[in-house]
């Protein structure tokens, strides 16, 4: 949430921060801003922000508003309303610090309440400009220390850069929970929350740790433990291809990255594959079939949408090896004290890899001694480094906040995992290599689904105009249905629900009449004579029903026309239908937001990439 881009160097600082804000306008936007050194050697510190779009405040930018050093915000509030005065960047009293902030200030208010008690008057609502009171206050000498005098009173968690009118030769930066990462050019150097700010000038970055500050200066950086020791970050060139955060000739990056998926998913199976064996590998688990035999339960965590395809996951765990597996959300486990079990092997999914509520359920874990592996799209992301070991996802960059190939990708690693763990175990020959011959044809038939958008649009077209919607699904398509709903809610806005298939009549069947439809999942399974029976339940009251199924499957004598929509999808192994259902309903999401002339990649509210709890 929030983005955060800085510039120190040769060129003019504005254009560049717009740009970079531009490209991480996903991580937040309800506001956004800019402050810039002007040139001398007290450089004057100039700020402008705005609540909106950046481009809305690249149009009152004033013409000069020239210098070299600057930062940029966008904003997703979490403290007071997005308005122009909470936009970031926030200054001190006297004007001459600018502070931009992802993260939550736990102790804001206690802080803010002292800076009143001493006289300071408070002009927004934000918990970070109590930071910008607290760097001003500071008798310190050099810029790093104030920042660090400020630092150890804030409780919390932070990604800043903080410019000083007195300091105009630095940015100060400094890194707990919330990303940060410092790109070196030639001459000149960036700051961002997200490579997708910098990627276009520089592909050499270095990645600040927890708890950790930087100097950037045109001339390099300095990275420092919050005590002033120096502590080394070695820079590391990253194989990035900058295009890959185009949206390109596609009208949204939801839809480039869905129709990315058949790539998606051949680059996460790559190399992976053991046709001989019916099996996996997985060297970034860095586990031995001994240590693998030895693991007595899985437990997944993730959140949103990661959650459910770990729910996903966790049943493929199940069914493929017979270790006891389930998913938990996250943002809720380490709330509840969990006990965490030498023998239980813990993946924590993530797109970003940033995501607070996964990494702090991934620390404290390992604190008590457990063993996790991740699985996480970001390469160096906090998550991905916090790990035992784990499966890369390969997707590429991920930039539409509804999350598509990345949940592809987490769903293919985790038929990897479950396959290998399945063949240190139970799983036979034939059984593995039946799935090996499964993920195989995977990818061509996800692009099956995809070439069946005509038919989904227009069934989106008639779900978008219902209030309320239910999704439904048994066992492994109950996950699936819990996606499906997730995605339509999160950019339709429309009230989608999931339920287990098998649950409607015990209670939410008295929802059910013509203007409440269900997306139904009934694949051609164990399940689908008990599925199909609850289709006629839901048509005997009138519901409308889009029913994602397989040709072979018989829905018996359902109303004709008009009420009943059938949507026959390509067939695999029935353990890994749900990936290929699921793109279906992506698609039905899309184009249900579509017709309601949302703006697919930014929907309101939500941000990529969650970093404050
Ligand atoms: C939904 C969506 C979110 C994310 C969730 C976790 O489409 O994108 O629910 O799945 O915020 O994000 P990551 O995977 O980055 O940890």
């Amino acid at each position: 949430m929030c983005g955060i881009v800085g510039y120190i160097g040769t060129q003019q600082a504005v254009p560049l921060l717009l740009e970079g804000l531009g490209r991480l306008e996903h991580r937040g936007y309800d506001s956004a801003g800019v402050a810039v050194l002007g040139p001398g050697k007290e450089g004057r510190l100039r700020v402008a922000k705005r609540s909106g779009r950046v481009r809305d405040l690249a149009e009152q930018l004033p013409k000069r508003f020239a210098g070299k050093v600057g930062v940029g915000h966008t904003r997703w509030a979490t403290h007071g309303p997005a308005n122009d005065v909470n936009a970031h960047p926030h200054t001190d009293a006297g004007g001459a610090v600018a502070v931009v902030h992802n993260g939550i200030i736990d102790n804001a208010a206690a802080l803010r309440a002292e800076l009143a008690g001493a006289g300071v008057e408070l002009v927004s609502d934000t918990d970070t400009e109590v930071l910008a009171h607290l760097i001003g206050r500071s008798d310190a000498e050099t810029l790093e220390a104030k920042v660090a005098e400020a630092l150890a009173r804030i409780e919390g968690t932070y990604g800043l850069a903080v410019l000083h009118s007195a300091h105009p030769d630095r940015i100060v930066v400094a890194r707990n929970g919330s990303p940060l990462i410092i790109g070196i050019g030639d001459h000149e150097m960036f700051v961002a929350s997200d490579l997708a700010a910098l990627v276009r000038y520089t592909t050499r970055v270095a990645h600040l740790d927890d708890g950790e500050l930087a100097t950037v200066t045109t001339a390099g950086f300095t990275t420092y433990r919050q005590d002033l020791s120096q502590v080394a970050r070695i820079a590391t060139d990253l194989e990035v291809d900058a295009s890959a955060y185009d949206a390109g000739e596609h009208e949204s990056f939801m839809r480039k990255e869905m129709l990315e998926q058949p790539e998606a998913a051949e680059r996460v199976l790559r190399g992976r594959l053991d046709e001989r064996f019916g099996t996996s590998h997985l060297g970034g688990l860095d586990m031995e079939a001994r240590e693998l035999r030895a693991i007595r339960r899985v437990k997944v965590l993730g959140c949103g949408s990661a959650y459910y395809v770990g729910q996903m996951g966790a049943g493929l765990v199940e069914e493929l090896a017979r270790i006891p597996a389930d998913a938990e959300a996250a943002s809720e486990f380490r709330y509840r004290n969990p006990i965490i079990e030498p023998d239980t092997l813990y993946v924590a999914v993530s797109q970003s890899g940033e995501t607070i509520d996964t990494l702090l359920a991934v620390q404290e874990i390992r604190r008590k001694g457990g063993r996790v592996v991740g699985l996480v799209n970001v390469v160096g992301s906090a998550i991905a480094r916090e790990c035992d070991g784990g499966i890369y996802l390969h997707a590429g960059p991920e930039v539409a906040v509804a999350s598509t190939k990345a949940l592809t990708t987490m769903y293919l690693a985790f038929a990897l995992l479950a396959l290998q763990l399945g063949r240190v175990r139970d799983l036979s020959i034939a059984d593995g290599r039946r799935l090996v011959a499964g993920l195989q044809r995977l990818p061509e038939q996800l692009g099956e689904v995809l070439a069946l958008e005509p038919v989904l649009a227009e069934l989106a077209a008639g779900l978008a105009e219902a209030e309320s919607l239910f999704f439904v699904g048994r066992v492994r398509g109950y996950p699936v249905a819990r996606e499906g709903a997730q995605k339509f809610k999160e950019i339709s806005y429309r009230h989608a629900e999931a339920y287990q298939t098998s649950e409607l009549k015990h209670g939410p069947l008295a929802l059910i009449d013509a203007s409440v439809p269900t997306v139904a999942i009934v694949p051609d399974d164990e399940l689908t004579d008990r599925n199909v029976g609850a289709l006629h339940e839901i048509a005997a009251r009138g519901g409308p029903l889009v029913v994602l199924t397989h040709d072979a499957v018989d829905l018996g004598d359902l109303p004709a026309q008009g009420q009943v929509h059938r949507v026959d999808l390509p067939r695999n192994e029935r353990e890994l239908d749900p990936i290929v259902i699921t793109i279906a309903l992506q698609l039905l999401a899309y184009h249900a937001a579509l017709a309601l002339g949302h703006d697919i990649d930014k929907p309101r509210n939500l941000a990529k990439s969650v970093t404050v709890e």
